[in-house]
């Protein structure tokens, strides 16, 4: 069988050049990227598990804007603004929680209900013509895939549904059963000091991974291949190398790991990454399916966010093979921390002239491309002057 989801072919004469360097440090560009890139494209917020009971919530805050989801009493699960509807407070102060019969505002004890609605105003009589109809909490836009919980900030959007725009990974996806899998260790976050894009660059090639990785390239190294970003998704692919096992971890993980009899030939020895445009990456492996991403918090700090999921009824072998691979995960992670520091830094140095991309990169420059659809204004080589970024992108979009 063809590993390949799609065969695209990589141009001869592609311009290996990425993104100009200002991009990385420009706090103008930075407003333009929440404005057209963040806000109105689907996040992650997690998954349907997080939050299992009726009043079980979690919340997304990120590039200024806060989203709570939260479980209604009839099973429903919902997104909103975490943001009252009197005087803007948070409506829940934490990252996950139950709420349980409603949501009762920290400030003056507006009282909303599980679907959203307003149940009352504290000390109602000082609002004689408080039209209760008219101030629930503002719905976002939410689609569930596969169990994970999808949201846009803005209602509405460049990007199709989320079925549609995943369709093409769907029925490899599917095996895995990720609707029905529960958390392992819960929704983490950590704080990395560069520029979101450059957490993206190092993940969407792996050209670095027989260098940067010693325990992937144990793994997979020599069968691992990127497929680059087509309408907003990617995929990357690799199977376990027939003598993985050098290292103790790998060594381990291919030993322990159970035969996984619920999926095809071709996923039974192998890890499988889903990109999907802007910031976010689904994974598979045999015995877990994680999300991760990123979400800038200035030009030079970027969160990183994500969770593993597991089988329900997961045996010891499938757990202890689920540590390991995490553990592989972990150390692979802090190892491409360390090269999005190296290769963001360099931006602000007056030497830097550019990227110069193998066609092992070209999933790169495919999610660059996705980037300047967006931000033309990303065609410019030289810096705009920072006041008139914003107009000068609106501009070049128009002419289109
Ligand atoms: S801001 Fe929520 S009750 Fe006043
Ligand atoms: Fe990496």
């Amino acid at each position: 069988m063809n590993p390949h989801l799609r065969d695209v072919a990589i141009p001869n004469d592609w311009d290996r050049r990425g993104l100009p360097g200002w991009s990385y440090h420009s706090t103008a560009l930075l407003e333009l990227e929440k404005e057209h890139v963040f806000r109105n494209h689907w996040q992650i917020a997690g998954h349907v598990c997080d939050i299992p009971n009726a009043g079980d919530y979690l919340t997304l805050d990120v590039i200024g804007e806060r989203a709570l989801i939260v479980r209604g009493k009839d099973g429903v699960v919902r997104g909103f603004n975490n943001m009252c509807r009197h005087r803007g407070s948070r409506v829940v102060a934490d990252s996950q929680g139950n709420c349980k019969n409603a949501l009762v505002c920290p400030f003056h004890g507006w009282v909303y209900n599980l679907d959203g609605t307003l149940r009352g105003a504290a000390r109602p009589r000082s609002f004689p013509d408080l039209d209760k109809t008219e101030f629930g909490l503002m719905p976002l836009d939410l689609e569930i895939w596969m169990g994970f919980i999808f949201i846009r900030f803005r209602n509405g959007g460049p990007q199709p549904s989320v079925a549609e725009l995943l369709k093409p990974i769907e029925p490899e996806f599917a095996h895995y059963n990720a609707a029905d899998m529960v958390p392992s260790w819960g929704i983490w976050t950590q704080k990395t000091p560069v520029n979101w894009k450059s957490v993206r660059d190092v993940d969407n090639e792996g050209y670095h991974v027989a260098m940067a990785h010693p325990a992937l390239q144990d793994l997979y190294g020599a069968t691992y291949f990127d497929e680059p970003f087509v309408n907003g998704v990617s995929r990357s692919f690799a199977t376990y190398n027939p003598h993985a096992g050098r290292r103790w971890s790998v060594r381990n993980y291919v030993k322990i790991a159970p035969e996984p009899t619920h999926l095809p030939d071709h996923l039974r020895k192998a890890w499988v990454y889903y990109g999907i445009f802007p910031n976010a990456v689904l994974s598979v492996m045999p015995e877990s399916v994680q999300f991760y991403q990123e979400f800038p918090l200035s030009t030079g700090e970027t969160l990183l966010r994500g969770a593993i999921y597991r089988y329900r009824d997961e045996s010891r072998e499938q757990a202890a093979a689920r540590y390991l691979s995490f553990r592989i995960d972990r150390d692979t992670m802090s190892e491409d921390v360390q090269l999005s520091v190296w290769s963001n830094e360099s931006m602000l140095s007056e030497s830097f002239e550019g990227f110069y991309f193998s066609d092992l990169e070209y999933g790169v420059r495919t999610h660059h491309d996705h980037l300047r659809k967006q931000l033309p204004v990303l065609g410019l080589e030289t810096a705009p002057e920072e006041k008139d970024m914003w107009n000068l992108n609106d501009a070049l979009r128009s002419q289109g």
